[in-house]
């Protein structure tokens, strides 16, 4: 068995951290590969000094990583010795792997949100808008450009945000009253503000200029078909939602931590449907 007498200890750091649905996850990773492992939420409270005492802790304890949520992406950054180019690139992170040369940043939401897209189609299109200009919102362009889409627009309420991450990542500036308008050139449109999640009012968007061969992608999973999605799907579009970024961008730290080959499946998704609606959050 993996791991022998000694299980490795991975987890995730956020406030509040209860409802991530990554230890599930990699709980069932570790079980299908039969490897002695643990993955541990761990509250750490919002400010960077409990942060930085939160993953001393566990370093001291000898965890082999952490993926960071949720107010940390940043601080995970500032606390690391070593970054890669995603995460630099991104200014946040959402792994920490602890090594004998000290902590190492990086940014699986990247390659996380590619992969969800490449499984829809392996040519995702030349043209994207972007919705939102937080931090998700820099993830989500970085992984396009690294999907090789050429033009991305991007549209946010507050224009000076989307004008900031346009001239970061070369895209183009959308008004946010223009987005409707920006959907006909569109191959891909990703949602990356909080309209549409659970509590918040759904994004309002017509969809009729929209390409039926349009990707249509939604970061949140809490509706996991959020009223973009199902309008989309309605119309024949086909969708990416937030359950395949999440589980994506999950096994890029399995295989750094536990090791093993983790599969992004159906019965993985079904599982985590499952807790959802036993959540009440579906
Ligand atoms: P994240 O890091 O997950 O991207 P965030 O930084 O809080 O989260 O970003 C939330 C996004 O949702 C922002 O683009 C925000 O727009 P503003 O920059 O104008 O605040 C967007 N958003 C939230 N509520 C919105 C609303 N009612 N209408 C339009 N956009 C909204």
């Amino acid at each position: 068995m993996a791991g022998g007498h000694h299980p490795i200890l991975a987890g995730i750091a956020g406030w509040p951290v209860a409802h991530s649905l990554s230890p599930l996850i990699h709980a069932t990773w570790a079980k299908r590969a039969g490897i002695n492992g643990y993955y541990i939420p761990v509250a750490v409270p919002p400010s960077y000094e409990e942060f930085a005492r939160g993953m001393d802790a566990v370093r001291t304890l000898g965890f082999a990583g952490v993926n960071v949520t949720i107010p940390h992406k940043e601080h995970a950054l500032r606390y690391a010795d070593a970054a890669s180019d995603a995460a630099a690139r991104a200014g946040a992170a959402n792994m920490l792997t602890f090594g004998a040369e000290g902590a190492f940043a990086d940014n699986s939401d990247i390659a996380g949100f590619a992969a969800a897209v490449r499984e829809k189609s392996s040519v995702p299109g030349a043209s994207a808008l972007i919705l939102g200009a937080g931090g998700a919102a820099r993830a989500v362009a970085l992984a396009l450009q690294n999907l090789g889409v050429a033009r991305i627009d991007i549209a946010n309420r507050t224009r000076e945000k989307a004008g900031a991450l346009a001239k970061a990542f070369g895209l183009s500036l959308v008004g946010w009253s223009d987005r409707s308008e920006a959907l006909a050139g569109a191959d891909l449109v990703v949602n990356t503000t909080s309209l549409g999640m659970s509590g918040e009012p759904p994004l309002h968007i017509d969809l009729s200029l929209m390409r039926t061969s349009a990707i249509v992608a939604d970061i949140v999973y809490s509706p996991l078909e959020t009223p973009l999605l199902k309008a989309a799907a309605a119309r024949g579009n086909r969708t990416v939602d937030g359950l395949s970024m999440l589980m994506h961008q999950a096994g890029f730290a399995f295989r750094q931590w536990f090791g093993g080959e983790p599969a992004v499946d159906d019965e993985l998704r079904a599982m985590l449907v499952d807790e959802l609606k036993r959540r009440g959050r579906m």
